[in-house]
């Protein structure tokens, strides 16, 4: 069982983005959450790190993976977790993000948890509130805990970051688990190239550090990883590529395409998946080769970690008038 004295140092009151994060932050963070996979396969997963904390959940877009282990991270270190249910709260009778958050700091909050659909919401709300607040997913800005909950799968596997080559594939454009990767794996020394068709591409790709390819074969020739992103149809107005099949024939993941990695280059998949869009039904369940059902364990894990970095602070508690 962890430590409970055992602390890492994490200079920051938020994680609103892996863009500000340095090497030794996300190093940190890495390290711990290694100590958490061994808990969480322990009987035993919880302890009392956070007892006492309360950390609320606060989902505006849908989400399975991401709001289920920040609620089980929290609860294994002891937390009371609350999630908000988002459709059946007054945000249905039109109450403002803003309104809504300030009513939940006033009962006194630890940490928020946070996913909504407009890009810097997030961010906007962390300077209204006095608890730490971490970024589920922000629109297509930032998703930094699964960036983070992907480089700590990757480290387990390949024993390291720097130096490897990942192919981060498909719908780019409106990919906010694209955006934290490429901070990323930038910032740890990767090499990341980019594989999508122009349509898919943001238009300001060029100053984000990538070899930008639209060929799959090219762009999988020799990587490490190949990352494969879910087609978000919900984002697009407007026919961005012309049909599904189209799309998997030329940028859909099989065997053929993967042959062009190298032999021992591992699938990733942030979830959930377009099976037979964007990944093959038997590539993404090759046990040899695929590690989505792996990151989906890194990431209790990772948010362990980061609740343990943020939930530890004293909030700013106002003075009782
Ligand atoms: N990867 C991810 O964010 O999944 P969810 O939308 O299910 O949380």
């Amino acid at each position: 069982m962890t430590s409970e004295l055992a602390s890492f140092a994490f200079p920051h009151r938020h994680l609103l983005g892996i863009e500000g994060l340095s090497p030794d932050d996300i190093t940190a963070l890495l390290d711990r959450s290694e100590v958490y996979i061994e808990q969480n396969r322990q009987a035993n997963k919880t302890q009392s790190l956070l007892r006492g904390r309360t950390i609320m959940n606060l989902f505006f877009e849908p989400s399975t993976r991401t709001s289920t282990s920040f609620e089980l991270a929290g609860k294994r270190l002891g937390a009371d977790v609350i999630t908000m249910p988002v459709q059946s709260s007054s945000v249905s009778k039109g109450e403002t993000l803003i309104d809504t958050a300030m009513t939940l700091n006033a009962m006194h909050p630890d940490v928020l948890i946070v996913r909504h659909s407009e890009s810097g919401a997030v961010q906007l709300l962390s300077e209204k509130v006095d608890c730490a607040v971490i970024n589920a997913g922000d629109g297509m800005h930032e998703h930094p805990t699964q960036a983070l909950l992907d480089a700590l799968t990757i480290r387990l596997r390949k024993s390291r970051i720097q130096g490897l080559t990942v192919a981060i594939c498909g719908d780019v454009a409106h990919s906010r688990v694209a955006r934290s990767n490429i901070q990323l794996l930038n910032i740890m020394g990767a090499r990341v190239r980019v594989v999508a068709p122009r349509t898919l591409l943001p238009a300001a790709i060029d100053r984000l550090g990538v070899e930008v390819f639209h060929d799959m074969k090219e762009g999988l020739k020799d990587v490490d990883i190949v990352m494969m992103l879910r087609l978000q149809l919900e984002r697009m107005q407007g026919s961005f590529v012309p049909s599904l099949r189209e799309y998997f024939h030329f940028f859909g993941l099989d065997y053929q395409k993967l042959e062009a990695a190298k032999p021992d280059a591992l699938i990733m998949h942030p979830g959930p998946m377009n099976r037979g869009v964007e990944i093959d039904t038997e590539v993404a369940d090759d046990i040899n080769r695929s590690v989505i059902q792996q990151q989906v364990e890194m990431g209790v894990a990772v948010r362990m970690a980061v609740l343990e970095a943020l939930g530890r602070t004293p909030r700013n508690i106002a003075p009782a008038r």
